[in-house]
């Protein structure tokens, strides 16, 4: 079994953080936020060139997690 910080299990998903709310009340900015996320995400993948410097080992369950991190080195194309 993988544990973070303070024995939290890091396969599990959070039950204390929701990152745009929930219930009655929700970020209204949510889906701004997302597509602004994912035009970030894209220049970045589709302009620049990532190399691993450190790290990188991928545990898959259920969601990604890198039990030694990941050190990436971010150059223009
Ligand atoms: C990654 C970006 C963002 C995150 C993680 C985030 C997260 C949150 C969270 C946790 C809440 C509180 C929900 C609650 O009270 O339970 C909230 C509320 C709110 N957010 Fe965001 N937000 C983000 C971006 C934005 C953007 C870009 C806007 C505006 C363009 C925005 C506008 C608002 C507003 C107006 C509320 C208050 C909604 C209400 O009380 O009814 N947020 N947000």
């Amino acid at each position: 079994m993988l544990w973070g910080e303070k024995g939290k299990d890091l396969h599990a998903g959070s039950k204390n953080f929701m990152a745009f709310g929930g219930g009655v009340r929700l970020c209204v900015g949510a889906d701004i936020a997302k597509l602004l996320m994912a035009s970030f995400l894209h220049y970045l993948i589709t302009k620049y060139r990532w190399t691993v410097t450190k790290g990188g080992d991928i545990i898959r369950k259920p969601g990604l997690v890198f039990p030694n991190g990941l050190h990436i080195k971010i150059s223009e194309k």
